[in-house]
């Protein structure tokens, strides 16, 4: 039997493609693994009214970890207008599945690596390396959300709170809430992962980004803890900034910074930034990781203009199998992949068009493979 089962979902659009670069490389360093596909992604939803159906869950359940690719989403009407006509008025909602299977198995870190290749002609700067940890399941993500405002929720909240007093007056149809929520043991574990990651890897500092000042409570909660678990990392500083700053931080001197941390959006939204820093989507892969489980992924989506044409940059996929490699323990295979990966970039023969080229994406996967060797 192979040494690791490995959950397999393209989804949909480029997916396809880049997960196929995938498969290329991976025969290539010839990973033990045998490769269960599993079903996610829109056809599914517009057939089963399920974006991510229980069998899938069912499936990732019996493997070490899952590669997944992109799906695509739309906005509640086109979704509901896109169901077969058995489907439709049933009340289905369309909900995320990545975010599904980040809450599911309790992936609570989002891992994304954002590192400058040499020769990337995208590159801001070619001295960057930066890693984010933003936490994957809690804030202002975790779904718990209101509109209208239902009457009970909103005679608690101005019980409990002053600050309602400045929407007296207006109509529970027009107020929509969205909690941020977060626990101290959230906020815990994902401060400890990257402090864990600074000393494995020798950073010297790690950045916790948020809005204390301001969101006094979840922010606040978050920095608090925060400095408890500083304090078991002597030879690693914690630095704190406001998420507003940071964004102008990342602009101007983003060589200054290493492990950055983050709750949920505020991760989500600056790691975003990173990854444009270091080349955009087709560079920014990312692995969603928990105690016992982990999905790795490209953060870029199913791109349907390209879907099935063979032309995006395979790298960012690349780069999840090099990270599920590391999270596999496979260390060396994830070394060898990268060194590749780099080669491929800075002697920029093969390039895809975001990059200026007109390769492939198979061409790509192909030349990384000749590095390999
Ligand atoms: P997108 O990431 O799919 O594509 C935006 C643009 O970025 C593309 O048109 C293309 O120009 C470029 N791009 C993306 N990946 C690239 C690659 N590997 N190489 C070169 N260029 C690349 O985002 P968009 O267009 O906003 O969304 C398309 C669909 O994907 C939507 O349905 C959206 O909901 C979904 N999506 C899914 C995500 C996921 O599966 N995790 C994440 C983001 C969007
Ligand atoms: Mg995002």
């Amino acid at each position: 039997m192979p040494k690791y089962r490995i959950a397999w979902m393209p989804g949909d659009g480029i997916g396809v493609d880049v997960m196929d670069a995938a498969k290329i490389v991976l025969d290539a360093i010839a990973l033990d693994a045998e490769y269960i596909p599993a079903d996610i992604g829109w056809e599914f939803w517009r057939a089963e009214g399920d974006a991510l159906p229980q069998r899938t869950l069912d499936t990732l359940k019996t493997c070490d970890c899952a590669l997944f690719a992109a799906i695509t989403s739309k906005p509640n009407e086109e979704a509901e207008k896109e169901l077969i006509p058995e489907l439709q008025g049933q009340g289905l909602v369309y909900r995320s599945p990545i975010v599904r299977l980040r809450q599911t198995f309790d992936l609570y870190v989002n891992l994304r690596p954002c590192k400058a290749f040499q020769g990337n002609p995208l590159n801001f700067r070619d001295d960057l390396d930066l890693v984010v940890f933003r936490e994957n399941t809690q804030g202002l993500y975790a779904g718990v959300e209101f509109h209208p405002l239902p009457d009970d929720v909103r005679a608690v909240l101005e019980g409990a709170s002053p600050r309602m007093a400045a929407f007296q007056g207006v109509d529970s149809a027009d107020i929509a809430l969205s909690c941020r929520i977060f626990t101290r043991q959230g906020c815990q574990r994902i401060v400890r992962q990257a402090f864990e990651y600074a000393r494995r890897h020798g950073y010297p500092t790690v950045t916790l980004v948020e809005k204390p000042n301001v969101i006094r409570e979840t922010s606040g909660l978050m920095v608090r803890e925060a400095r408890k678990i500083a304090a078991e990392y002597p030879d690693i500083a914690l630095w704190e900034t406001n998420v507003d700053a940071m964004a102008m931080w990342l602009v101007k001197n983003p060589q200054d910074y290493g492990v950055i941390v983050s709750s949920n959006m505020f991760g989500d939204i600056i790691s975003d930034l990173c990854a444009q820093l270091v080349g955009g989507l087709g560079f920014a892969a990312s692995g969603n990781i928990g105690d016992d489980f982990a999905i790795f992924e490209p953060t870029h989506g199913s791109a349907p203009k390209y879907a099935g044409q063979y032309v995006v940059n395979p790298t960012a996929m690349l780069l999840a199998v090099k990270l599920m490699l590391d999270w596999l323990g496979e260390r060396a295979l994830a070394a060898r992949l990268e060194e590749a990966i780099a080669a491929v970039i800075a002697e920029g023969q093969v390039r895809t068009y975001d990059l200026g080229g007109s390769d492939g994406t198979l061409d790509v996967a192909g030349e990384v493979v000749r590095k390999l060797a």
